[in-house]
């Protein structure tokens, strides 16, 4: 590893970079890598925007709504050019990727994801006539060996991608052109890394990839070292019985049942499932490319709560994807009904421009009516979500704390295992410490817990 700062370096006598992080986990991730080779080139982080002479954003192609945001925050950006001429823009991640030289018009630097250790040479080579653009993809690429540089703020939870890109052709979906071919990263860097999480003081790490089932690395001179995503779960869980370990997303085709049995076996990888499920008609899911349907869906988590009983499953539903009738609509809402998860992100379609889906299905349930039909799921989702918290009450938890809650600072919050966040009286405990609560009352989004003293 190049350096060992896990913080960011605030140093006002070096030239300060400004970045803006927008979509996923892994594109928080992304941005830790950023900063690390920004600072090895002389750069310090600043959170000013008016102190900052490189201000970077680093972007989300996911739905159209999240490339608009960009484009006004590009506005705002340039607005720091009128008294300060020399500032640098520039656009990184999916967008850049997406969008190549159109930015070049508004931005001085376009940076894809896989270009960031060419960041330093760029913006060297950068003149006011001169804008930088790499949006070259690699099949080898894993920044392995960089350590990112921690932006979270409380030290206690951090990501660790362990794959980039993504080989699936879901027909509604971006990511596999902005995030080019899958690739998995060397486990031992992976395992290096948690350690120096841990070391570092932080409890609970969060491995990353597009489809972590698909998860595999090839050793070439041993196959025998050769690694799956569970035995990689099952190297990260030994670093230490009190380091929480975490991933997402996985791929309902992919999961597999030794992934399962791996989860049950280790106390500390949490009992949390991210299995976007995307659509309760099997016609739709056809078309989406998911390459599995409705009955393979429920068929896998009937077998994940067999193994692991508590274990907390989220999703993510897409509304009005091309030609979805009403009842592939009902379809999705008796699915989450049957399965009652506990928590989901819910989103109306958004066509893509260059996705199979846009060359084939047309984007044809009109905006009404996917927005009436997103509200049904949200709303569904809202009583599913309290179903499933009532159902804690009375339970027993071990809750990572994370700091004091919003609403009341005499209070704590923090996870579950199952990834539901819990309130409770605070005993001056904190951030990055264990409690044990009992559950007393619960709302849609959150467990109001009591204390329970630990037996000595
Ligand atoms: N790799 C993950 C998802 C990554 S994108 C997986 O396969 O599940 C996160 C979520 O955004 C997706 O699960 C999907 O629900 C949503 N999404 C992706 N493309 C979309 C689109 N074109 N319109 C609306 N939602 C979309
Ligand atoms: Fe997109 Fe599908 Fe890949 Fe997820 S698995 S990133 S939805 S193509
Ligand atoms: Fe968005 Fe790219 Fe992630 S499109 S969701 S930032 S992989």
């Amino acid at each position: 590893m190049k350096h060992t700062d896990i913080k960011p370096i605030t140093d006002p006598s070096r030239p300060q970079v400004y970045i803006e992080t927008y979509g996923c986990q892994m594109n928080v991730n992304d941005s830790e890598v950023v900063l690390s080779i920004l600072q090895d080139a002389g750069y310090a982080l600043t959170e000013n925007i008016e102190e900052a002479t490189l201000i970077l954003a680093n972007t989300c192609s996911i739905r159209d709504n999240a490339e608009q945001r960009i484009w006004g925050r590009i506005d705002q950006f340039r607005l720091q050019k009128k008294t300060r001429p020399e500032v640098i823009i520039g656009i990184l991640g999916c967008m850049a990727e997406r969008l190549k030289e159109k930015l070049l018009e508004k931005v001085d630097l376009v940076a894809g994801p896989d270009s960031y250790r060419d960041l330093p040479q760029m913006l060297q080579a950068i003149r006011p006539d001169r804008p930088q653009i790499n949006v070259l993809l690699s099949h080898e690429e894993t920044y392995a060996d960089i350590s990112p540089v921690r932006l979270d703020k409380n030290g206690v939870s951090a990501f660790i991608s362990i794959m980039r890109g993504c080989n699936n052709v879901c027909s509604y979906c971006v990511v596999p052109y902005t995030r080019g071919a899958e690739r998995s990263r060397d486990p031992h860097t992976i395992v290096n890394e948690a350690k120096t999480l841990w070391k570092n003081g932080y409890k609970e790490v969060t491995l990353l990839g597009q489809n972590v089932d698909s998860y595999f690395w090839k050793d070439e001179h041993n196959s025998s070292n050769n690694t799956n995503f569970a035995q990689l779960l099952e190297m990260v869980a030994k670093i230490d019985p009190a380091l929480r370990v975490r991933f997402s997303t996985s791929h309902p085709k992919d999961i597999s049942d030794e992934v399962i049995y791996t989860m049950a076996m280790y106390d500390n990888i949490c009992k949390h499932i991210h299995l976007p499920v995307q659509s309760g008609s099997s016609t739709m899911l056809e078309k989406m490319r998911r390459k599995y349907n409705r009955e393979w869906y429920l068929e896998r988590v009937r077998k994940i709560r067999s193994v692991i009983p508590d274990c907390g499953i989220t999703t993510d539903v897409i509304a009005g994807f091309s030609g979805e009738t009403e009842q592939d609509h009902q379809d999705t809402l008796s699915l989450m009904e049957q399965v009652v998860f506990d928590s989901a992100f819910m989103f109306a379609y958004s066509e893509r421009p260059g996705t199979l889906a846009s060359k084939r299905y047309p984007d044809d349930i009109p905006y009404e009516l996917k927005t009436q039909r997103l509200n049904e799921i949200i709303e569904l989702q809202g009583k599913m979500s309290f179903k499933s918290n009532f159902n804690e009450i009375g339970k027993q938890l071990t809750v990572l704390v994370e700091g004091p809650s919003k609403k009341n600072p005499d209070e704590l919050c923090g996870r579950a295992s199952n990834n539901k966040m819990c309130v409770f009286p605070s005993m001056g405990e904190k951030a990055g410490d264990y409690c044990t609560v009992e559950v007393v009352s619960v709302t849609s989004a959150t467990l109001i817990c009591k204390r329970v003293e630990e037996q000595l």
